[in-house]
C-alpha cells in the first residue's frame, strides 16, 4: 500500500477522477477537488497550449478561491498528457506544466523516463496508464510514481484484462501506488477496489453523468438509458481498442471490425475542430465504459461526491460486520 504524500488529508474519499476527451473541465476539475476528489482533464482537451494554460491558471485560481474562502485545502488535480509519437504538442504542453508545477501528470500511450524526471525536478508526480503487465513494467523503470491498471469494460481507450489479475501481477513488481480503473460506479466499488490491492480509485464514466461534466445533454441522456450490454470494444474508431456506446458506433456507419491506423492527432484534431461532415470520434460517437448500467441519474458532482463518501463508509461497516459473523 502506498498514497504519495500529495495526498494525505486532501481526500474525502480514495478517488481520482478520470481525464475525458471534451468531458471533462475546469468546472468537473474544481468541483471534484473542492469535494476531496482528485480533479483532472486532458491537455488535448484544448485546440492550442496557449488554451491550455489558461485552464491551469483558471483552475489554479478557482482552488485558491476556495481555500481561502473556507480554510480547507481542496484535493489536488492533474493534467493527462498522451506520451504518443502521434502527439505534436507534447513538448509545449509538458513546459506549461513545469511552469505551473501541475501537481498530478497522468500520461498515456507511453511512458518516458526524461518526462518522469522533470516533473520530479519541480515536485510533481506522474501515474501512467497501463492494460497489462508488459506496459507496467516499462513504466516501472521509466520510474512513474502510479500505475493506472485499466481494466476490461473501462470507459475510453481500456485493456481487456480481468482487474483481478492485472493488479495482482502489477502487484508483484510494483511496490509504489497502484489504481483501479473500470467501471467502478459507487462507494462499494471503491472499497472493493482498495480491498484487491488498489491504493485508490480510477473513475471516468460515472462523473460523466454529473451536472458539471461538458458532455452535450443527449450524450448525458443516452447513458441513462444504457447499460452493459449496449458498450462495444473496438478498435474500429480510432485504431486502438476502446469502448463505445454501440448505437452511436452504428449511427455513424463504422463496420465493427474495421481498424484504422493509429494517427491520435489527427483523430482528437477532427473531434474538436470537426470541419467535416462525417460523424467525429468522441463528439458523436460515445465512448463510455460497462459501468454505464449503474448511472441512473445526473447528480452535481458535490452530490455525486457525497453519495460515494456514504457508500464507502458504509461498506467498510458492512465488511466488518461479514467478518465478525466467521469463526475465529
Ligand atoms: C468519454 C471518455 C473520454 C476519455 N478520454 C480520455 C483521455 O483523453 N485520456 C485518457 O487518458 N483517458 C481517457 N479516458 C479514460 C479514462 O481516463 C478512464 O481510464 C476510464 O474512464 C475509467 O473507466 P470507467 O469509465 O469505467 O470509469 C476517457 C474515458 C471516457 C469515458
Amino acid at each position: 500500500m502506498s498514497l504519495p504524500p500529495l495526498f494525505e488529508n486532501r481526500l474525502s474519499i480514495p478517488v481520482i477522477a478520470a481525464p475525458m476527451f471534451l468531458a471533462s473541465g475546469p468546472s468537473l476539475v474544481t468541483a471534484c477537488c473542492k469535494s476531496g476528489v482528485v480533479g483532472t482533464f486532458p491537455a488535448l482537451n484544448l485546440r492550442s497550449t496557449d488554451e491550455f494554460e489558461s485552464w491551469i491558471v483558471e483552475i489554479n485560481a478557482e482552488l485558491q478561491r476556495h481555500a481561502e474562502d473556507t480554510g480547507e485545502q481542496p484535493a489536488p488535480f492533474g493534467v493527462n498528457l498522451i506520451a504518443h509519437k502521434s502527439n505534436p504538442r507534447l513538448e509545449a504542453d509538458l513546459a506549461i506544466c513545469i511552469k505551473h508545477k501541475v501537481p498530478l501528470i497522468i500520461t498515456s500511450l507511453g511512458a518516458i523516463s526524461n518526462l518522469v524526471d522533470a516533473v520530479h525536478e519541480y515536485g510533481g508526480i506522474v501515474f501512467h496508464d497501463v492494460v497489462n503487465a508488459r506496459h507496467g513494467k516499462k513504466a516501472a523503470a521509466a520510474g512513474v510514481d502510479g500505475l493506472i491498471a485499466v481494466a476490461a469494460g473501462a470507459g475510453g481507450h481500456a485493456g481487456d484484462w480481468s482487474p483481478f489479475a492485472l493488479i495482482n501481477e502489477l502487484r508483484q513488481f510494483f511496490n509504489k501506488t497502484v489504481l483501479l480503473s473500470g467501471c467502478l460506479s459507487s462507494g462499494s466499488d471503491i472499497a472493493a477496489a482498495q480491498m484487491m490491492g488498489a491504493d485508490l480509485a480510477y473513475m471516468g464514466t460515472r462523473f460523466l453523468g454529473t451536472q458539471e461534466c461538458e458532455a452535450s445533454e443527449d450524450y448525458k441522456q443516452k447513458l441513462l438509458a444504457s447499460s452493459a450490454a449496449g458498450i462495444v470494444y473496438t478498435p474500429a474508431v480510432s485504431g486502438i481498442p476502446a469502448n463505445f456506446i454501440r448505437e452511436s458506433v452504428e449511427a455513424a456507419g463504422i463496420t465493427l471490425g474495421d481498424a484504422p491506423k493509429v494517427d491520435l492527432g489527427l483523430e482528437l484534431e477532427e473531434a474538436r475542430d470537426g470541419n467535416t461532415s462525417d460523424s467525429k470520434p468522441w463528439v458523436d460517437i460515445w465512448s463510455a465504459g460497462q459501468g454505464v448500467g449503474s448511472i441512473n441519474d445526473l447528480p452535481t458532482t458535490a452530490e455525486l461526491i457525497s453519495r460515494l463518501t456514504t457508500e464507502y463508509r458504509q461498506a467498510h461497516q458492512d465488511q466488518h460486520a461479514r467478518v465478525a459473523t466467521l469463526r475465529n
